[in-house]
């Protein structure tokens, strides 16, 4: 329910919630983030904390918590089995997925390593609206290989279509009968996809994938990290969704798909993961996994303060007033920047606000790497941290060629209840004078590449001079401002 402002034209977004734990921020001068930037081998994954000020890098593991969260997380009980702290995660999963079954793994991706390791046989595909990065790592590390479903909307960087993530159906069924079902290892969801701008997926088309993976007794997967966006977006794009409760529709979907996976570190505002299934035959193929990978059945790597603020974060992704506040945001700050011009994904998606660095840098070629090149120069003119999302973030086919994103994104996370409105003034602000002064960013190349991941622990170096003057036009048009 959207608070109305007297005077339309002042109409923000609202916190529900106010702040009572603060956190000390610097922000250096431009010359010395000049010199950061370059020590971190131009890659924002490479920053140290202290360098930055505002770090929207990622919304994973840096949502504010709640009192409960903080106060649940009193009460845990650290025994390495048969954990209270535990019983009260499978009571929270309970709650919100209406699953018994409940595996827990130290984060989204230790999820999908054991994903991987029980239901992915070499030369199977994983059939998906859109890989992330971590997943597909895990499925060609088992010797699978990753194909996505995403409908063509999807890739369109602007549109008012408000279901971006949504499968394209008939690739689905005519890529099952092509390849056998035998051949698919699972068919995966991911809500809210990552890659493509946080872009959500439509319940119809969700029911409508595990419908067809039923009819060819494929196992239906749902990544359910970013679904709390998702279900907000359901809610309120979705005619369908309009007059249910979160809690059901969270139960509807864990009616249809075999299993559910998260990271907590999204789902949940706190730390770990959980593979969650109604039917025990999916969990049984995991089982073994877990105490092999990650530890005991009760505990699974997390640690238990953290299992506490999980289960009680669950609770509160069953509340509107909470999971509206970070879509919202994020809402905000693409207007703000798309109605001075700036190309950011439209519609705004979950997660973060994602400019469309392809279009920031139209003449830049994907091989220097245009969205690493607009989030570099963007942490030298504000000390806000961004994240490359586009051919960085690729990993190199096995012949060593290099696949080119079909997105180059630059995201802004928008870490949930965490950053005040006039901060996200700050970064419209300073994103628009980036935008007015393109034409001087220059691309980056390579001076180490990992073979795996690469966008986490690579370093380049830009090409030129144009962070210099980057520099200096900023002292131009800023003065001594920081
Ligand atoms: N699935 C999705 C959709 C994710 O966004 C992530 C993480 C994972 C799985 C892996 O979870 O980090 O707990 O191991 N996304 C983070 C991000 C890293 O910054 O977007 P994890």
């Amino acid at each position: 329910m959207q608070i109305k402002f007297y005077q339309e034209e002042e109409q923000v977004p609202l916190e529900m919630h106010k702040v009572r734990v603060v956190q000390k921020l610097f922000l250096r001068p431009i010359e010395e983030r000049l010199q950061c930037i370059k020590e971190a081998g131009n890659n924002t994954f490479l920053l140290q904390n202290r360098d930055i000020y505002l770090d929207m890098l990622t919304d994973s593991g840096v949502n504010a918590m709640s009192d409960l969260q903080l106060a649940a997380s009193m009460r845990a009980d650290d025994s390495y089995a048969g954990s209270e702290t535990f019983t009260r995660v499978k009571e929270a999963v309970k709650e919100v997925f209406g699953t018994e079954n409940v595996l827990p793994a130290h984060q989204g991706r230790a999820c999908e390593n054991i994903l991987a390791s029980a239901l992915v046989k070499p030369g199977q595909t994983a059939l998906m609206n859109f890989h992330f990065t971590t997943t597909k790592a895990h499925i060609t590390r088992t010797g699978g290989t990753v194909e996505e479903l995403v409908a063509e909307k999807g890739l369109k960087p602007q549109s008012s279509d408000p279901f971006k993530g949504d499968f394209d159906l008939k690739k689905l069924r005519t890529t099952i009968k092509e390849k056998g079902a035998e051949n698919i290892a699972f068919v995966r969801v991911e809500a809210g996809t990552n890659l493509i701008g946080g872009q959500p997926v439509s319940l119809e088309n969700m029911l409508a994938v595990t419908d067809i993976c039923h009819d060819n007794n494929i196992i239906s997967v749902l990544d359910a990290s970013l679904l709390q966006d998702n279900v907000y977006f359901m809610k309120t794009r979705e005619a369908r969704c309009k007059y249910m409760d979160l809690k059901t529709i969270y139960h509807l979907l864990a009616d249809h798909f075999d299993i559910i996976y998260f990271s907590a570190r999204k789902l949940g505002f706190a730390k770990g993961g959980i593979i969650t299934s109604k039917d025990e035959r999916f969990t049984k193929m995991m089982v073994e996994y877990i105490p092999l990978y990650e530890g005991f059945l009760t505990y699974g790597g997390m640690d238990v303060r953290s299992m506490e603020a999980m289960a009680q974060g669950l609770y509160e992704s069953l509340d509107m007033e909470y999971i509206s506040q970070g879509p919202e945001f994020i809402n905000y700050l693409a207007k703000e920047l798309n109605d001075y011009g700036v190309p950011v994904i439209l519609p705004a998606g979950g997660l973060g606000c994602h400019l469309n660095a392809g279009a920031f840098v139209p003449d830049m070629p994907h091989e220097q790497y245009p969205a690493a090149a607009v989030a570099a120069a963007l942490y030298i003119v504000s000390g806000i941290r961004g994240m490359e999302r586009g051919t960085l973030s690729e990993q190199r086919n096995p012949d060593g060629t290099e696949p080119f994103a079909e997105l180059e994104l630059m995201r802004l996370a928008v870490p949930r209840r965490v950053y005040t409105l006039s901060q996200l003034k700050y970064v419209a602000d300073r994103v628009k004078w980036l935008w007015d002064n393109r034409e001087l960013i220059g691309g980056l190349e390579w001076v180490e590449e990992p073979s795996v991941l690469r966008f986490f622990t690579g370093r380049l170096k830009e090409i030129g001079f144009w962070q210099e003057q980057l520099l200096e036009k900023f002292r131009q048009d800023f003065g001594d401002s920081l």
